[in-house]
């Protein structure tokens, strides 16, 4: 097991890495004082696969398990949803010290996040990711939040959990495309701070695929340890912590003007090859680096080509974009594998040119 320790003062708390980590999940929740009633969130599918077993173990060490579900999908992101859990958690007499279990990926890590930072203005919270995504990436710094109507993570909070428990065993469940969702931001936090880790990838990206356990929990540490670095030295996100939004500004837009047909880590692979060509055409990435990044890209089966989207509308969107700060649009751009730098002196003319054509 491989641990990672987010340094927030206070807030501070330990990300643990491994296989077979479920089972230990009560040794862990009494080392941290919980006894009796714990809230386990998750949906049917996953309550099937590992929430069952989950509570199994709370059970023998002594824990009254109330398990709460929720359906499938991002719309599930809701006050609505929000809502209902309040009033199950009323219902099941839940109290100011009975800890949330977040049990699934991002989704259900958002949601029940913002449910544990605002029910009776704050319970424990859990993180247990099981997807890729939410293992390197949500389940770690505290955004919790809701989405409203169109507008992603309105509304939210910045609440950290008081332990994240990532089982590398349920990643084997997870459908390709999921793995290669995650993939992305993987690559994303190697290209941005560790060429070390990057070349890692380059080399093993097939055991990645093929799930070897090895490989999965250097990728899940290496790229853990990456956020926890960046968050403990920008909570809030005021400043550096937006460099781990490499390949989102354009990302977002693609996703958003392909009405979602593209996926979130296939929008942010694209925005991060665009991203790395107006790096070059600034003179500040060479070339040698950018192919290396588009290789690493396909090798993690996303994609590399732009589809035809309406170019106007993607560059109205980026300027809509909550990463947008006095009308500039802000970027994150390379210099090299491994060292990222935020700028607002992108011009959106050079956005529209190197979106219009994928080989300058
Ligand atoms: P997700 O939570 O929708 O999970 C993807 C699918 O995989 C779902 O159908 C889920 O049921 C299934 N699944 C989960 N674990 C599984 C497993 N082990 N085996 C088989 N199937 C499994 O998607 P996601 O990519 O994990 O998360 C996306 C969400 O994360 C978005 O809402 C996004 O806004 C949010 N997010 C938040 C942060 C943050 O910092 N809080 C960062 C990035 C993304
Ligand atoms: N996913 C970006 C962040 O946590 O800030």
């Amino acid at each position: 097991m491989r641990k990672v320790n987010l340094e927030l003062g206070a807030s501070s708390y330990e990300m643990h890495i491994g296989s077979g980590l479920l089972a230990k999940t009560g040794h862990w929740l009494k080392k941290h004082g919980f006894v009796g009633k714990l809230v386990i969130i998750t949906n049917p599918t996953l309550k099937k696969r590992y929430g069952e077993g989950l509570k199994q173990t709370l059970d023998r060490d002594g824990f009254q398990v109330i398990t709460l579900l929720v359906p499938e999908g991002e719309e599930q992101k809701s006050l609505e949803t929000a809502g209902r859990l309040y009033h199950k958690l009323t219902d099941c007499h839940a109290e100011r010290t009975t800890p949330i279990l977040a049990l699934g990926g991002g989704v259900i890590g958002d949601l029940a996040g913002f449910v544990a930072a605002s029910y009776m203005r704050g319970v424990p919270l859990i993180q247990m990711p099981t997807t890729l995504l939410a293992q390197v990436d949500s389940s770690i710094g505290g955004k919790v939040a809701v989405d409203h109507g169109q507008l992603k993570n309105k509304i939210g909070a910045f609440y950290q959990p008081q332990l994240v428990i990532a089982d590398i065993n349920t990643l084997k469940t997870l459908p390709a495309a999921e793995i290669a969702n995650g993939l992305a931001e993987v690559i994303k936090s190697a290209a941005i701070r560790n060429k070390k880790f990057f070349a890692f990838l380059e080399e093993n990206i097939e055991q990645i695929k093929t799930r070897d356990n090895e490989a999965l929990e250097e990728v899940v540490f290496q790229t853990a340890k990456i956020k926890v670095e960046v968050v403990a030295q920008d909570e809030r996100d005021f400043g550096l912590r937006s460099i781990l939004n490499y390949g989102h500004t354009i990302g977002h837009a693609i996703e958003a003007v392909s009405d979602f047909k593209i996926e979130h880590g296939g929008a942010v692979a694209l925005g991060m090859l665009a991203a790395a060509r107006i790096s070059k055409k600034m003179g500040f990435l060479d070339k040698g680096a950018a192919t290396r990044l588009k290789a690493l890209i396909q090798k993690a089966s996303l994609p590399t080509k732009m589809p035809k989207l309406n170019q106007k509308k993607l560059i109205q969107t980026m300027q809509h974009d909550k990463k947008v700060r006095q009308d500039k649009l802000r970027f994150v751009l390379l210099r090299e594998i491994g060292d990222a730098f935020i700028t607002d002196e992108v011009s959106p003319s050079l956005v529209a040119e190197v979106l219009a054509n994928e080989e300058t």
